[in-house]
């Protein structure tokens, strides 16, 4: 065992030094025929060949042929890391496969915003390879910045329906060099332009014509989007105004057009002094203080789906029909360190209070297993026996069949439990929901409250648990109800019926 152990970590040693220096230069991992040395196959439920023949990149070699199931997804693993790379560069035929690509940290299970690969090209054939390019400091789709991290894993994951194709020439790029693009140019105000580059635009080059005739730039300030680094916005003002007609704004080969219409004529009341209520600035669930800071984020939310089985004494969940009806341990921490850091970075709470009688019992049971039910329309992918709580045609398996134990994922919840928690708390929210969307708990939450709400249950949790809240936290504001949409404004879950026992009065009147 022992000479096997001290292989194992020299090859460790050799592949971490080899990872850095590499940021120099470009990484390969696979080329032609093999992984590179130091990668692995940490792929799954996929049919690979590293060795395919019937498709090639160029004219010797051999490519990657991929067959993935449902979810499933060619993933490759460095021994080591791969901290500082420009992007990613590969070679995909296919017809335009169903993948989405990510960039894992195993060290601290961190990840990439997912990249679809449509957001890449929407042009990839069955037969040709297209070349393709993943920008770090540009994601495609999302805009946003890799980031640094301890990368380690990259995977291709297919969609719902699998994905085949043939992958080549993937490899690690130590240096992109963007094209310069002038992405979009629009007026703002009489006198101001607002212009979006990426790459080295001179915006010298920019040039600005009203009806034909040259406007001069009198002044300009530049912008870099915090979430999207790698665009540039300009604010340019003009040396005169513009008035009705038509606007060109051109960088080397691009230009904007924008026929702008007689002036509109209106009056701003200036007496009428109504201050906007600066709470409207709110956020659900923001990433990071910095975000909250940047943003100017008055209220985050500590809400949705996922809160209405939150358990604060274990630090449990679930995301009820979201995710399999699976519990897990909460991945936002505690609400109460969780109001503490938002409240610390500058924004108040609004803090959901589960509002239904149970709350998950621990980060592991689930609902619908399939040993249980076995006729369901799907299941996780990452944990075969968890099911969705559907029959195959999508009705809900509480609706037709004896709804499962609620004590198999739950324990129960009352006003004394929120009670006890809320006066516990070290960091207060300003403002507490009643839960969240409990309109729809039949649906989202069947496996706890199988029966559709009534505007009396509605009505009778809200006060029960705005009470709770109250005297735990006499100063806190009660939001409620938390509603789905519109439509249960004007009725509920119940139907018509309840609407008929009620006056035909709008829930909300
Ligand atoms: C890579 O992993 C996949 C999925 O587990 C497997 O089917 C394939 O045979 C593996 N290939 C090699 C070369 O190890
Ligand atoms: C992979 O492809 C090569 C070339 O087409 C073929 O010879 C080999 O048998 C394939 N391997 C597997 C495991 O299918
Ligand atoms: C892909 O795999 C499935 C089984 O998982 C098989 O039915 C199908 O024929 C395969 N497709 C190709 C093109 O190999
Ligand atoms: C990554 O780390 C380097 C060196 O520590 C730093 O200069 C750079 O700003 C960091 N990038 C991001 C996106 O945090
Ligand atoms: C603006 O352009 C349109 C065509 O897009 C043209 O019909 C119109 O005459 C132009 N207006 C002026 C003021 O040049
Ligand atoms: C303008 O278009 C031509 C032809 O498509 C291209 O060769 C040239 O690089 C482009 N110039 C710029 C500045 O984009
Ligand atoms: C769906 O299937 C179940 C079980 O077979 C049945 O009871 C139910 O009526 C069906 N629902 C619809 C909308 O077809
Ligand atoms: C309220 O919930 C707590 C915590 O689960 C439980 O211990 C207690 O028995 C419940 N009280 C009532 C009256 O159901
Ligand atoms: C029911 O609605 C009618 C018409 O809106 C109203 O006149 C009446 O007072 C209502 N009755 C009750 C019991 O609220």
């Amino acid at each position: 065992m022992a000479p096997k152990i001290r292989g194992f970590s020299i090859l460790l040693v050799f592949a971490s030094v080899r990872a850095i220096l590499a940021a120099t230069q470009d990484l390969p991992i696979y080329v032609d025929s093999s992984l590179s040395s130091g990668w692995e196959n940490w792929s799954w439920s996929s049919d690979i060949n590293f060795t395919a023949t019937d498709l090639i990149f160029g004219t010797s070699g051999s490519s990657i042929s991929v067959n993935s199931t449902q979810y499933a997804a060619l993933s490759v693993k460095l021994e080591g890391t791969f901290p500082d790379y420009a992007g990613l560069r590969f070679d995909i035929a296919g017809a335009q496969p169903d993948v989405t690509i990510s960039i894992q940290s195993t060290a601290d299970n961190s990840q990439s915003p997912n990249i679809p690969l449509s957001a890449i090209s929407k042009t990839i054939v069955d037969g040709s390879f297209s070349s393709l390019l993943v920008d770090f400091n540009a994601l495609p789709g999302s805009g946003t910045q890799l980031g640094n991290g301890t990368w380690d894993r990259i995977t291709f994951q297919a969609g719902g329906n699998g994905a085949i194709y043939h992958i080549d020439n993937i490899v690690l790029v130590s240096e992109i060099v963007v094209t310069p693009q002038l992405l979009s140019a629009e007026p703002l105000t009489n006198n101001i332009l607002a212009v979006t580059t990426v790459g080295a635009v001179n915006l010298a080059d920019v040039h600005v014509a009203f009806n034909g005739k040259a406007v001069k730039v009198a002044s300009q300030t530049t912008y870099n989007p915090v979430d999207t680094p790698s665009k540039t916005i300009t604010y340019l003002t003009l040396g005169s105004s513009f008035k009705q007609g038509n606007l060109t704004i051109t960088a080397g080969n691009t230009t904007f057009t924008h026929v702008l219409p007689s002036a509109q004529r209106g009056s701003i009341v200036t007496t009428a002094k109504l201050p906007i209520n600066p709470l409207i600035y709110g956020v659900n669930f923001p990433t990071s203080a910095d975000y909250i800071k940047e943003l100017g984020v008055t209220i985050s939310r500590w809400g949705g789906n996922a809160v209405t089985a939150y358990n604060p004494f274990g630090g449990f969940t679930n995301a009820g029909a979201d995710w399999y009806f699976e519990n897990r341990a909460v991945d936002n921490g505690q609400a109460d360190d969780w109001m503490g850091w938002v409240q610390g970075a500058g924004s108040s709470s609004l803090l959901t209070i589960p509002a239904l009688d149970w709350v998950s019992k621990d980060s592991s049971s689930y609902s619908f297993p399939k040993t249980v039910f076995p006729d369901q329309q799907s299941f996780d992918p990452y944990k075969p026996d968890a099911g969705d709580g559907l029959l195959p045609n999508g009705t809900t398996i509480s609706s037709v069949f004896t709804p499962p134990d609620p004590q198999n994922a739950y324990v129960t919840w009352n006003t004394t439990a929120a009670k006890t928690w809320l006066a516990g708390l070290k960091n207060k929210p300003l403002l507490v929901a009643i839960d969240n969307e409990i309109e729809i708990a039949h649906s989202t939450h069947q496996d706890m409250h199988p029966q559709p709400m009534s505007y009396d249950e509605e009505l009778s949790r809200v006060i029960k648990f705005s009470t709770a809240a109250k005297e735990a936290l006499p100063n806190v504001q009660v939001v409620a109800p938390s509603t789905c949409s519109w439509w249960f404004y004007w009725t509920s879950a119940v139907g018509y019926t309840d609407n008929a026992a009620h006056n035909n009065t709008d829930f909300l009147p």
